[in-house]
């Protein structure tokens, strides 16, 4: 009988044609052709009124279990399928979580700043407070409170730039003194680090943007042996040894006695190298008693109290302490360098 033989090849033809389906949208299009509204198998369901009264049961049989068998090789195709896009995804998407995990290389700290909180550190452990300034000064801070009027020579040691509006990139930490004793009265204890500037020719030990530390103590009794004291003690904190140190003259207008302290030569030893310019010291800071005339202009009484002020190169201390032969290497942006600390 005709119908359904055409009902076999039907699923003779969809179960060829499932089995070579690669996709499950491919499986949708099948499913559409096979058993859909508009297939062939639809139009024999509903032709099967027009049939001779005693094959209908056997057609309509026929094309019911022929249903079934596309409907359950559909299915089984569509499992098959499935599983195949899982195992290559699990497969792609694989992640061992015992792997040890990729190293991200985490930049540090440059040796200036490292230093600058040890610093703070040994400061503070000795009671000082740690005061700030700004690198955009006035004239009055940098120059005329530290008894520098417009005239003096001193202004020629200290050679800065100016900004258009006539105010000095501070040349040295010391308008921070002028500062701290404006807005605190006396026990004072200080420090403050940052960077200043200068119009010079760099060398191996001179940049024109360079890091100090200034120091200032002012109480009653204050003198030149406590200078003294808190200087070894801070050496000795930093390079955790006694080092060789000497104390010279040394002119600064708002100091009065004013001195220099130098170290000796860590990078040859005292022999003389290109850092110590062949003298076997290096200038570590200047320091001394601070000038009556500043604390009288900072409503400071001279009559009753003393101080002591100091302002050291930080980047020195660092060359120092890790044997650096050039201060321009802070600043150079080499990694080669900046990755050894
Ligand atoms: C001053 O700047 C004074 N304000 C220091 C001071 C403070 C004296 C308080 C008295 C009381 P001087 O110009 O010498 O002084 O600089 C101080 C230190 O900064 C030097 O000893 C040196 O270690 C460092 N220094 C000076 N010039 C440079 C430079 N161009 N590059 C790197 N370090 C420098």
């Amino acid at each position: 009988m005709e119908v359904l033989k055409q009902i076999d090849k039907l699923v003779q033809e969809a179960q060829e044609e499932i089995a070579v389906s690669g996709s499950l949208g491919k499986l949708e299009e099948l499913r559409i052709k096979y058993l859909g509204r508009k297939s062939e198998m639809t139009s024999i369901l509903k032709g099967l009124g027009n049939l001779p009264a005693d094959l209908r049961p056997q057609v309509g049989k026929r094309s019911n279990k022929a249903k079934t068998s596309i409907e359950q090789m559909l299915q089984k195709r569509n499992d098959e399928l499935s599983d195949e896009i899982f195992n290559t995804l699990r497969e792609d998407e694989f992640v061992d979580i015992t792997e040890p995990g990729t190293k991200y290389e985490s930049g540090h700290l440059h040796p200036i700043t490292q230093m600058r909180m040890e610093l703070e550190d040994i400061f503070t452990s000795m009671g000082f407070t740690i005061a700030t300034g700004p690198e955009v000064e006035t004239d009055y801070y940098n120059f005329e409170a530290l008894n520098i009027p417009k005239d003096h020579p001193a202004r020629d040691i200290q050679d800065t730039i100016w900004t258009v509006d006539g105010n000095p990139l501070r040349t040295h930490t010391s308008c921070v003194q002028i500062r701290t004793m404006e807005k605190f009265k006396p026990p004072i204890r200080a420090i403050s680090i940052g960077r200043v500037f200068r119009y010079e020719e760099t060398d191996a030990s001179h940049e024109h943007t360079f890091y100090q530390v200034e120091g200032l103590m002012v109480d009653r009794n204050i003198s030149v042996a406590n200078l003294i004291a808190v200087m070894r003690t801070m050496l000795k904190a930093v390079f955790h040894r006694e080092v060789k140190t000497r104390l010279r003259p040394g002119y600064f207008p708002f100091v009065e006695p004013g001195f220099e302290l130098d170290m000796n030569c860590l990078l040859c030893g005292g022999k003389g190298c290109q850092v110590c310019k062949y003298t076997g010291w290096n200038e570590m800071l200047g320091c001394g008693m601070v000038h009556p005339n500043v604390l009288k202009r900072s409503k400071v009484d001279p009559d009753e109290y003393s101080g002591f002020a100091f302002g050291m190169g930080l980047d020195r201390l660092v060359m120092m302490r890790y044997q650096i032969n050039d201060i321009r290497l802070f600043h150079s942006a080499d990694l080669r360098f900046l990755e050894q600390f």
